[in-house]
């Protein structure tokens, strides 16, 4: 089996290739990545040198680009690559447009031309909204509010799109927030990790009374495994375990681990469209036999000490374009 697999430099796109490889020796990859701010290759330096292993840089949405990943031939396609930051996605929310929605569409092109077997879109929970009570099914309808998540429902109607009107065979997987090892220092849990190695405050939004659904790294990538040997085309499915926390509940969990108290935390202002709760249904990923094996408290434990051990990964991160993107942030609100 060949896979091209985009955005494999991030966060999770990695940790995917990992899983890949130590799963499915035999398989072979080809990770296109435009390395953004967020796609680092020390994510991939145990697997770079595997003779199954093949690195395209270049953009999802420019077509040649993709031509040159695809053209070595692939099976499947899973695509990752997207802009993810909603704080991101607020300030300047062009890239956004162009890799998450025209990036997807170019992807979808390239896998009608060179008819691909199976395509799966890594998309969110964030494209269907907020919800008070219960959780979203894959059949709830679309809100999204911030232009990172209409971006990608946006993309989420093109696969649908595609399925229906040329059959190709597109799977759409909507997933909880990720966390775990070598998550980039912007999001939530390792920024608030690093900050507090740096002896920095932590910046809570509003009360901190948001919630969000987790998923460690290793459930997930058995999940998206699981999707591609049993998944069906033109089906949607729900990734999420049912672990469900308000951010200060996890902002007092890693306080508690590092040793600070609450004078580290600072209430900063809202989030503009700040969705106040996630919550997703996974009962059909269960029906393929799957189910999400990393206790919560595990997972931040394992998360945080990664952190504690790798500073060489991430300080480097927290400078040049890093502070200039906070120093925009913080002026905007
Ligand atoms: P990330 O931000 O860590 O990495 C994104 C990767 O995509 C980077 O390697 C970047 O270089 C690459 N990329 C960006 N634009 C590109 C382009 N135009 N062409 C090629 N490569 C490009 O991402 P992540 O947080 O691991 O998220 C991966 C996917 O999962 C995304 O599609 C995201 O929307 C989705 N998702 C994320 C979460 C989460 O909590 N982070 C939850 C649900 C779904
Ligand atoms: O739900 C899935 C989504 O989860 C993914 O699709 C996105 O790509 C991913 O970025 C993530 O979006 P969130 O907005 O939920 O993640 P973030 O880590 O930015 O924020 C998590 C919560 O923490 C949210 O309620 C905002 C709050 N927060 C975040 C940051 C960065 C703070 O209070 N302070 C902060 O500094």
């Amino acid at each position: 089996m060949k896979l091209l697999i985009t955005g494999g430099a991030g966060f999770m796109g990695s940790n995917f290739i990992k899983h890949i490889f130590k799963n499915h020796p035999n398989w072979q990859v080809v990770n296109l990545d435009k390395l953004t701010y967020a796609g680092n290759l020390d994510n991939l330096k145990e697997v770079g040198d595997s003779p199954n292993y093949f690195f395209v840089r270049g953009d999802i949405a420019n077509k040649e680009d993709v031509k040159a990943a695809i053209g070595q031939g692939v099976d499947k396609i899973i695509n990752f690559a997207a802009e993810t930051h909603v704080d991101r996605s607020i300030l300047e929310p062009d890239a956004f447009i162009k890799t998450d929605i025209f990036g997807t569409y170019t992807l979808l092109e390239a896998a009608r031309e060179n008819n691909v077997a199976q395509y799966i879109q890594i998309s969110t929970d964030e494209v269907f909204g907020s919800i008070k009570n219960g959780s979203f099914s894959e059949s709830s309808p679309f809100a999204p509010n911030s232009p990172y998540s209409a971006s990608k429902a946006g993309a989420d109607h093109l696969c649908r799109a595609y399925f229906k009107t040329y059959n190709l065979p597109v799977i759409v997987t909507h997933s909880c927030n990720f966390y775990g090892p070598s998550q980039y220092p912007e999001k939530l849990i390792p920024l608030f990790i690093t900050n507090l190695l740096e002896n920095k405050k932590v910046p809570v939004y509003g009360e901190g009374n948001q919630m969000r659904e987790w998923i460690f790294t290793e459930d997930y990538c058995r999940a998206i495994d699981l999707i591609i040997e049993r998944g069906q085309v033109g089906e949607i499915y729900n990734i999420g375990t049912g672990y469900e926390k308000q951010n200060i509940e996890i902002t007092k969990f890693i306080l508690a681990e590092l040793g600070f108290d609450e004078s580290m935390i600072e209430y900063v202002k809202d989030r503009p469209a700040h969705d106040f709760r996630y919550s997703i249904n996974c009962e059909k990923l269960r029906g393929l036999g799957w189910k999400s094996e990393i206790p919560w408290d595990e997972g931040l434990r394992r998360t945080i000490k990664w952190y504690q051990e790798n500073e060489w990964w991430w300080k480097k991160l927290k400078s040049g374009e890093y502070l200039d993107y906070y120093k925009k942030q913080y002026q905007s609100r």
